[in-house]
């Protein structure tokens, strides 16, 4: 790594937020006193090591502009895409100016506000010197059933089974490339996947438990108690 490699953050931040249910897309509900989205992207400045952070939000979004950080002079808006991957190559060719192929890019969902410094740090500490990237990861304690209907086909060796969480760390130039040629692919959920589908193989970084998307309901209060227990 070249000593004038930079970092920058991708948040995307277009989706609606189906399962939350809500009246708002979910990165707009209130979560101790800001909006989940508030909490996320401050989490990111206040570790100091990007450029800048490009969010991707959705075309219809009134709630973004009134937002202060959507003002940060660190922050730059770009337009959302359909799934979330559209979103997040919209963020990155929003930054092509700014961003070598060589530097790294981070990618955090918005929804996700519980993001510490620490696991930043760690996940660009591990990865810095690496080929390829990778991302944050949590194994799971559950035991893992394969099941069709109501039916168990079998158990999974849960040692092989890791959960992906964000941030996901890879070069810009690699990630913009693989997620380029994944366009339209459904099976590409996350950065990592397109880049595997480059027979590349990004490497897992064991994450926080307290990392947690929000997706439903009692998540914002799991998200709450979370938050006012984290002193890091
Ligand atoms: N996202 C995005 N563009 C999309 C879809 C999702 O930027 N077209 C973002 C979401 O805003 C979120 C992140 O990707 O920050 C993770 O997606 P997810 O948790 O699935 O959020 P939603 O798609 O909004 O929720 P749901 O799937 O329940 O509708
Ligand atoms: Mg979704």
């Amino acid at each position: 790594m070249t000593i004038d490699t930079k970092f920058w953050a991708v948040v995307p931040a277009a989706g609606v937020g189906k399962r939350m249910n809500a009246d708002r897309p979910k990165q707009y509900l209130e979560l101790a006193d800001k909006a989940v989205i508030e909490h996320t992207l401050l989490r990111l400045l206040s570790a100091d090591v990007f450029s800048a952070i490009a969010v991707a939000i959705s075309k219809e979004d009134p709630y973004w502009p009134e937002l202060e950080v959507s003002l940060h002079e660190k922050i730059i808006t770009a337009d959302g895409g359909k799934e979330r991957s559209d979103s997040v190559l919209s963020a990155l060719k929003s930054i092509r100016a700014l961003a070598s192929d060589d530097d790294w890019v981070l990618v955090h969902d918005a929804a996700r506000p519980c993001i510490t410094a620490t696991d930043i740090k760690l996940l660009i500490n591990t990865l810095r010197d690496d080929d390829v990237g990778g991302i944050l990861a949590l194994s799971s304690h559950d035991t893992l059933k394969d099941v069709q209907g109501t039916f168990i086909r079998g158990t999974l060796d849960r040692s092989h089974i890791w959960r992906a969480l964000t941030p996901q760390m890879f070069k810009y130039g690699s990630l913009k490339n693989a997620l380029e040629i994944a366009e339209g692919n459904p099976a590409i959920t996350d950065e990592a996947s397109a880049l595997e589908l480059q027979g590349l193989q990004p490497k897992i970084v064991e994450g926080r438990p307290d990392n947690i998307k929000i997706t439903r309901p009692e998540d914002l209060a799991l998200a709450q108690f979370y938050m006012e227990h984290q002193n890091d």
